[in-house]
């Protein structure tokens, strides 16, 4: 098999973040796209084939585009309340035997809590498919190359690095479903330290061993809600976000911190502190990471793009994210990301799994990693609700759900 033809479950935001990316993949065509929102699936179809990305067309529902023998491999991208829902969709087809997918590629989270991740992967697992969990952050330029050179330098010549820290912010997420606990699944932490938490294991792993090298043996959490459960970002958030997402009566963390002591594969102690929030007013969407030893460190900043405009007072026009995700303004000193795509590792993680379905690569990121980012999640929601560092894993982590899931907590 040379060539890979690829559906997308999902027509929203990171779905055509992929698609923008894919013009940098070789060897696979995004042929189709279901959302339930047919106008949405359409509109992203037609905009694959703008992009010259595949003959990308809209099925009108999973069953008929995971049986369509041009489809090899879908890349899940909806909600994380339909994620269950999704996999058993597309399992249930192939059990009929009428789907033969080579693979199917996730986005974080892989669910909203251990269990339903359990059988997500449980789910894919009784049909034998090669599985790959999106976690785009891992393959960002920056990442990797700092990664990279940081162990051959120097690691190599003075130690292993012993500190990591990685952070994700922004002004808060565009679909009204992240925001309400109980279908997310969480917070900004269930959303945004999924990211965090692996990226700075990713970091102080040894390039070419697995991240089972790297184990997390305690965690300590923190989450609050810092901005929007003040009264007028209150009213504010029913205004952009409609009605059910009201913070007095059902908030979600803004802000989510959490250190992870890991033990590496020789004994040694090392430490990754991450935090995200959703209450981060600057340009737009900031994504840093720091690795520190010895002898040497590294430090990523999104935003430092290497690119600014200045607009005086006198340039207005309308709000936009023309500039960078998550834009706040668009007047004085702006830092601009250019291909946003490359920039947060949406194209070599596509062109990374489109390998591995193809057979060429190993994955370096399955649903089992996609299951242990998620019990690192719950064990910092545990830990954050009991105000203690816990032992990872934790009793109860198996069947344990947010309160801020389930509809309870209190700031
Ligand atoms: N890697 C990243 O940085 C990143 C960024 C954003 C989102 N995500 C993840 O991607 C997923 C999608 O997020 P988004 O930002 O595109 O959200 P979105 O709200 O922009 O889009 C959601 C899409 O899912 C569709 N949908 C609604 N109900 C569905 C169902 N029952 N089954 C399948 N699809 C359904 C909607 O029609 C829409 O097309 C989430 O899991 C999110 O966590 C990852």
């Amino acid at each position: 098999m040379s060539r890979l033809g690829v559906g997308f479950i999902g027509s929203g935001f990171n779905a055509r973040f992929h698609m923008q990316g894919w013009v940098g993949v070789r060897d696979a065509d995004i042929l189709g796209v279901w959302s339930p929102d047919e106008k949405g699936a359409k509109s992203a179809a037609a905009y694959c084939r703008q992009l010259h990305v595949g003959e990308c067309k809209a099925y009108r529902n999973i069953e008929q585009m995971v049986a369509d023998p041009a489809i090899d491999a879908i890349w899940l991208c909806g909600p994380n309340h339909a994620r269950v829902e999704n996999v058993e969709a597309i399992v249930d087809v192939i059990k009929r035997g009428k789907g033969q997918l080579k693979g199917i590629a996730c986005e974080k989270p892989l669910a909203r809590n251990v269990a339903e991740a359990k059988r997500v992967k449980q789910l894919v697992d009784s049909v034998g498919l090669k599985t790959g969990y999106l976690e785009n952050q891992l393959f960002a330029p920056h990442v990797e190359a700092g990664k990279k050179l940081i162990w051959a330098r120097g690691a190599a010549t003075t130690g292993r690095p012993y500190l990591a820290r990685a952070a994700e912010e922004h002004s808060g997420p565009h679909s009204p479903w992240f925001w309400m606990g109980q279908l997310q699944g969480g917070g900004v932490l269930n959303d945004m330290m999924c990211h965090s938490a692996l990226v700075v294991r990713h970091l102080l792993t040894r390039p070419g061993e697995p991240l089972s090298s790297v184990k997390p043996v305690k965690v300590t959490g923190h989450i609050a809600s810092l901005k929007w459960s003040r009264p007028a970002y209150v009213k504010k958030l029913k205004q952009s976000m409609g009605p059910q997402v009201n913070y007095a009566k059902a908030p979600s963390e803004d802000f989510a911190s959490v250190m992870i002591e890991f033990e590496t594969a020789e004994g040694h102690r090392v430490i990754g502190e991450a935090s995200t929030s959703w209450s981060f007013v600057g340009a737009g969407l900031r994504l840093s990471a720091e690795l520190l030893g010895p002898e040497y460190s590294m430090k990523w900043n999104s935003l430092d793009s290497g690119l600014q405009l200045f607009f005086s007072r006198e340039v207005t026009g309308r709000a936009g994210e023309d500039l960078v995700e998550k834009q706040n303004a668009e007047q004085g000193v702006m830092p601009v990301v250019p291909q946003e795509y490359i920039a947060y590792g949406y194209t070599d993680e596509d062109r990374h799994f489109v390998n591995v379905f193809l057979g060429r690569e190993e994955p370096l990121l399955t649903f089992e990693d996609g299951l242990d980012v998620v019990k690192m999640l719950m064990t910092a929601y545990q830990s954050a609700e009991s105000g203690k560092t816990l032992a990872f894993p934790p009793r109860g982590i198996e069947t344990f759900k947010p309160q801020v899931a389930q509809g309870t907590w209190k700031p």
